[in-house]
Order: C-alpha cells, then structure tokens, then sequence
C-alpha cells in the first residue's frame, strides 16, 4: 500500500515528504479553506514543487453541473502534469469524469460511500476511488468493509483504478486498510506520525544509550 498525505498544509507536506514514505498528495475545499485564504491555484502549485507524485484538486464545493466541473477540471489539470482532478460522486460529477479521462487527464472521484458508486466512478474512467472510511465509522458502519468490498470487486474484474482509503482518523485504519488491499491510503499527517511511534523504540534508544555511554562515554 502506498501512502499520500491528506493536506493542503505546506509545512505538513514538507515533513512528510522529508520522511521519505508518501508519493502523493491529497486536499479537499475544506482543507484548502483551512489555509488562511490562500488560493487553491496558489497552494497546489506550491505542493507540486514539493512533491513528485499525484496531487488531488478538487473542482469548486459550489460547482455542481458536469459542464462546470469539466471547465474546471481542465484548468486544475493545467496546473501541473501530476494534477489529479478530483470529483465528487453525483451523476454530474460521472459525466465529467467521462470527458476528463477521455482527454486524458486522471480524475479522483471523491465522496465515494458504497461499492457501486465505486464501481460506477471505475467504469466512467475514473483513475482512482477515494472511499471514506472515518465518516462511515462516524455513524456507526464499519468503512473498513467497503474497502474490502471494492477491493474484491475491482479483483473480480481486473479494474485498475486504484483505491485510495480516505477519511483516515488513526494509525489502526491504517493497518486495516493496508489487510483489506487498498492501493493508497491518505494520511493526515498527524496520524503518520503516530505510526512512527512505539514506547518500546523509544525506551530501547534509551537502553542503547545509556549502556553504551556507561562505557564508552560521549
Ligand atoms: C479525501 O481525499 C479527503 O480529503 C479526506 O480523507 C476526508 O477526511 P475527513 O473525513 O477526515 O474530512
């Protein structure tokens, strides 16, 4: 499994870039709005220059028309060749994901809470699925098995749109993600950071040390 960083926050970007495990990036019109006014254009180039892989941007929260998300879509994808056009899953957002990836340009279809609009967004040319894992948990489904579910839909039927885990909250949904065979999870990077750490790394770098300066000293 893969991991992109779910964020439009630059300084967070950088250090998970720095840490050397994410190959991707990816923001929503929440997260963008989270960055002090800063304009999207602004922002996704920003990250572009930072990381070399897929980048999600989504069409405008307020744009709801297929001919609308197309329009901007094209313009997001203009931005940089590794801009993936994020799209939320309606029957407008299908259309418009038709004609993107019919030019071309890949799409991440987003919002995606049930295996058949995944299946829909795959066969519309959607290059990748991003279902929501937390917010299905948040009202009591379990995400992981939608995961799982599309996972063994898209095997039986050698689908290559890649399933991105989405709506990640904590380390063991990651863990989850990665038995039931997501291609990608993204990750905030506050999560990637808890999985880097163990108690017992930390208290044997302890150990190390201290034993190792009882005889060697600095
Ligand atoms: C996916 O691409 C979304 O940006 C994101 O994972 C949503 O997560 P949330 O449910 O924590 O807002």
């Amino acid at each position: 499994m893969k991991f992109f960083v779910d964020t439009a926050k630059i300084e967070d970007i950088k250090k998970a870039n720095d840490m050397g495990v994410i190959c991707g990036v990816t923001t929503n019109p929440s997260l963008i709005a989270k960055e002090g006014g800063k304009s999207q254009e602004e922002i996704l180039k920003e990250i572009a220059s930072i990381v070399d892989g897929p980048i999600s941007g989504e069409v405008k929260a307020t744009t709801v028309d297929a001919e609308g998300m197309i329009a901007e879509g094209r313009e997001i994808a203009k931005l940089h060749p590794n801009m993936v056009v994020k799209i939320p899953m309606t029957v407008e957002g299908l259309k418009a994901t038709k004609v993107l990836a019919s030019e071309g340009i890949k799409v991440n279809v987003t919002l995606i809470f049930s295996a058949n609009q995944a299946l829909l967004a795959a066969r519309a040319g959607a290059a990748y699925v991003s279902p929501f894992l937390g917010r299905l948990d948040d009202i009591s489904q379990p995400g992981i098995d939608l995961i799982e579910t599309i996972t063994a839909i898209f095997d039986n039927y050698g689908i290559d749109t890649e399933i991105i885990a989405a709506s990640i909250r904590n380390p063991i949904h990651v863990t989850d993600c990665a038995l039931a065979g997501a291609d990608i999870a993204t990750v905030p990077y506050s999560v990637i950071e808890q999985m880097t750490k163990h108690p017992l790394t930390d208290q044997g770098i302890e150990k190390f040390q201290k034993e190792y300066l009882a005889v060697f000293g600095q």
